[in-house]
């Protein structure tokens, strides 16, 4: 059975989904693996290091397609390379279900396709498919480099005989996976760090990596709400939005450099940071809106873009870090499909759903399977995504 690995075909992705390791791995289970040529050129990875490591070349998408019967890819697959699906095939990647608007394509196409970001993440055998995480926090401690660059004073604190420099004040909103690598990362490097998120359970997190936690007052009931929603984000009410909006205000005025990580999955990222906030801010200060790809947490935040505000102020529109640590970013993900994709072939002796004789592999789909089936975004020519 082979496995396919299609080029990113955006400018601003330089990550491949299958490394010169994972076809490795993908040997030893019995792949062989194509890779379309140049797919692993940004990331560090030639055309030669794939093929000593046992993969074929490929000159174009259709290539790779026609061959294959798994597809992977890092985002969704172009609308060219999706003609060439066949009922039957399968696709894995980061297939941002809930703005995809190909998935009656890939239905019509008769593909099962799986979106990585879909993984039941609480699950502890998904933990080593886990995309959002191993991304996130690359992503985290990039971000606060990103901005220590941008920042026009150091970020540690330094006794000289000049005069004496004060630490950068770095306020980091949304404390999930990225936020809390952004705050080690951040007083690694000598920052006074604050936080802030709606899930309280953030807050001892916060407080073990020296940050200083930003209390947002939330009743009774949204206390009990935040409870429920298992340590994921919650609905804020207006009132809670507001008294946000002051927090934010008064921390950001005093702040070097921000950054915001806040998301929602299916939905719009949260606005956090306005405009009467922004022109309140130190000329010099830096944000890094690491949302800007998906709707962004600050106000006027353009994605991969830096803009500078009236007042001096430098928001970076930071829509995808993680490809900017691609080597490293990609070994990562190559793992997590690797480890997802081991789990659709069928164990020894099972009566497989399919069979290909010529590598003595049998694929296991079954959407009854609490990943496969959460992942599986279309099967069977149906779109079996929930709406959000
Ligand atoms: P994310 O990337 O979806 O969002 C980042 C952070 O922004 C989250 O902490 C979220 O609570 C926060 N946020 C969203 N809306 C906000 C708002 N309006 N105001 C303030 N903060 C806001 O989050 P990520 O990193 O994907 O983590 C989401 C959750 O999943 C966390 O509770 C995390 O602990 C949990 N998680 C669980 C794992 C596991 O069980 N193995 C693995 C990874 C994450």
């Amino acid at each position: 059975m082979k496995i396919g690995v299609i080029s990113a075909d955006i400018a601003s992705e330089s990550r491949v989904a299958i490394t010169p390791d994972a076809v490795k791995k993908l040997r030893k289970l019995g792949f062989e693996v194509v890779i379309q040529s140049g797919a692993g050129q940004a990331a560090y990875y030639a055309d030669e290091m794939y093929q000593a490591a046992g993969a074929e070349i490929a000159s174009s998408s259709a290539e790779v397609i026609t061959q294959s019967r798994i597809i992977t890819t890092v985002n969704d697959l172009p609308a060219a390379a999706i003609e060439h699906l066949t009922t039957g095939q399968i696709v894995v990647g980061m297939l941002d279900p809930y703005r995809n608007t190909q998935l009656d394509a890939y239905a019509a196409k008769g593909a099962t396709a799986f979106a990585m970001e879909l993984l039941p993440r609480t699950l502890s055998r998904a933990q080593n498919m886990d995309v959002l995480s191993s991304q996130a926090n690359l992503a985290g401690y990039k971000a606060v480099l990103l901005a220590a660059n941008e920042y026009s004073r150091p970020f540690p604190m330094f006794m000289t005989s000049a005069g004496t420099v004060k630490p950068a004040k770095v306020v980091i909103l949304g404390v999930g996976v990225a936020g809390l690598q952004a705050i080690a990362t951040a007083k690694r490097l000598g920052a006074v760090v604050e936080a802030s998120d709606l899930r309280p359970a953030a807050k001892e997190q916060v407080e073990s990596l020296g940050g200083k936690w930003l209390d947002v007052p939330m009743s009774e009931e949204e206390a009990q709400k935040a409870k429920a929603t298992g340590g994921y984000a919650w609905t804020p009410s207006e009132q809670y939005i507001k008294d946000q909006a002051a927090v934010v205000d008064k921390a950001l005025s005093n702040a070097d450099i921000v950054i915001t990580t806040a998301q929602i999955p299916g939905r719009n990222a949260p606005r956090l940071v306005h405009g009467a906030t922004l022109a309140k801010m130190k000329a010099g200060s830096v944000l890094i809106d690491m949302a800007a790809g998906t709707g962004g947490n600050v106000e006027g935040s353009v994605p991969n873009e830096t803009i500078t505000t009236d007042n001096g102020v430098r928001i970076v529109g930071a829509a995808n870090i993680p490809s900017m640590l691609a080597a490293q970013s990609s070994d990562l993900y190559a793992n997590n499909l690797v480890n997802f994709i081991t789990t659709l072939i069928a164990p020894a002796g099972d009566d497989a759903s399919a069979s290909d004789a010529s590598a003595n592999l049998a694929l296991n789909l079954d959407m009854e399977d609490e990943i496969q089936g959460a992942l599986a975004v279309t099967h069977d020519s149906q779109v079996r995504l929930a709406k959000r």
